[in-house]
Formats: structure tokens, sequence, C-alpha cells
């Protein structure tokens, strides 16, 4: 990739954990706390999706309530785990890679941002519970536009702000309709493939695909 001037990374799945609330409660919950994160996190999208389309946005964090709430009673999860689970969510912890790979992408003078679904709160306390605040340029929230990704005004958000061009723009997400989403509308955009999945079929292959995300120092 070359003439690369602002790197924007998606934030839940690519820089944050999703699954580290449930984990954070593998003793209470037991062994399903895995397919009870992974589909709390498919239910979560699908609301993102569905909300986007039927046009009645809530934001990100009613959509991660109830999508905890149904997810929860599927699993059979004691109902008052909800709050503790809740809570956690608000804190989850990063990929091992992430805070150093920032600051060496930082280091090299890159604008460097966060575009994701959550809202700015939350967004504002992840980085901070991950002391990530001197790192990033811009943390964009959807919130702008009241509509969830894979909308085109979605990707628009960092055009607006930094006034460069699409191609001129990297794109790192972990989310493979994501990465189709942001190729799609222009960005260079990356594929992080955390755990050897296979790539969605919409319209776009990605520049390129990465284990995680210290593979990025070596593409730019
Ligand atoms: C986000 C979701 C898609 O952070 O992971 O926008």
């Amino acid at each position: 990739m070359k003439n690369i001037k602002a790197i924007i990374f998606d934030a839940y799945g690519t820089l944050f954990d999703v699954n580290s609330a449930a984990e954070k409660c593998k003793n209470k919950i037991g062994d399903k706390w895995e397919p009870f994160a992974n589909y709390w996190r498919t239910i979560q999208l699908e609301y993102t999706w569905l909300r986007s389309l039927m046009n009645r946005h809530e934001d990100f964090w009613q959509v991660t309530e109830d999508s905890l709430d149904k997810s929860m009673k599927v699993f059979k999860i004691n109902a008052l785990m909800k709050n503790e689970l809740l809570d956690l969510y608000r804190v989850l912890s990063t990929f091992p890679e992430v805070s150093e790979t920032l600051k060496i992408l930082k280091e090299k003078k890159y604008k460097l941002a966060i575009l994701s679904n959550g809202t700015p709160s939350l967004l504002k306390e992840l980085v901070s519970s991950n002391n990530l605040e001197n790192i990033f340029d811009d943390v964009l929230s959807v919130e702008e536009v009241k509509t969830y990704k894979p909308h085109p005004n979605v990707y628009s958000i960092p055009i607006k702000k930094y006034q460069i061009k699409k191609n001129q723009f990297a794109y790192l997400s972990a989310n493979s309709w994501d990465v189709s989403a942001a190729g799609n509308f222009g960005f260079n955009a990356v594929w992080v493939n955390r755990n050897k999945n296979i790539f969605d079929n919409l319209d776009y292959k990605p520049i390129t695909e990465i284990n995680n995300l210290s593979d990025l120092n070596n593409l730019l």
C-alpha cells in the first residue's frame, strides 16, 4: 500500500476482544461461555443491520443490551448476571498486539482513527480503560449519521473529517463484511483474519489479509 495518510480501525473484534466480557465470567457461566459470547455478538450485529433496514435506529448500547437479553434466555444464563456482563462490555480488553502496534504506527506519523458502531461515550471508555488516549487523532462513531455499518454514509465520516482521497486511507477490520463495505466504498481495506475464517462473497476481495495487527508494520 502506497501513499497512505490515515489508518482507520474498526473497534469491536478488531482492536477490542468482544468475547472478553463473557470469558471473564467463565467460572460462573461454565463451558458454554464461548458459544454464548459468539451468539450474543451475532445477534448484536443482526440487530444493527435490521435496525438500519427498518430505519429504526437505537444506539449501540441499546442494541448490545437487547441482544444480551435474548442471548441470556437462549443460553439459560442467570438473569442476575446481566449487569455484570454489561459492565464488562464497557471495558473490553484489547487483543495482545494492539497497543504496541498502534504506538509504532503513531511514531510513523500516520493519522490514526477509530470508526465504529459504538457510541462516542462507549468508545471513549474503551480507549481510556485500555490506556490508548494518546494514540488516536479521532474516535468516530456512527452516531454522527444514525445508521450502522455497512451503510456507505458511515464510511464517508472520515472523508469529511480529513479531506483526503479515499485511496489514501487504509481500513482495518476483523469483520469480513466490514472489509467488503469499506473496500467497495473505496478504501484500501485489509482483513485482520484472526481466526482463519473464510472471506465473504460481497463484491470485494481485501487488498491483503493479515493474522493480527502487528503484520501491519511490514505493510506500511
Ligand atoms: C464496530 C463493529 C462492527 O466496531 O465491530 O463498528
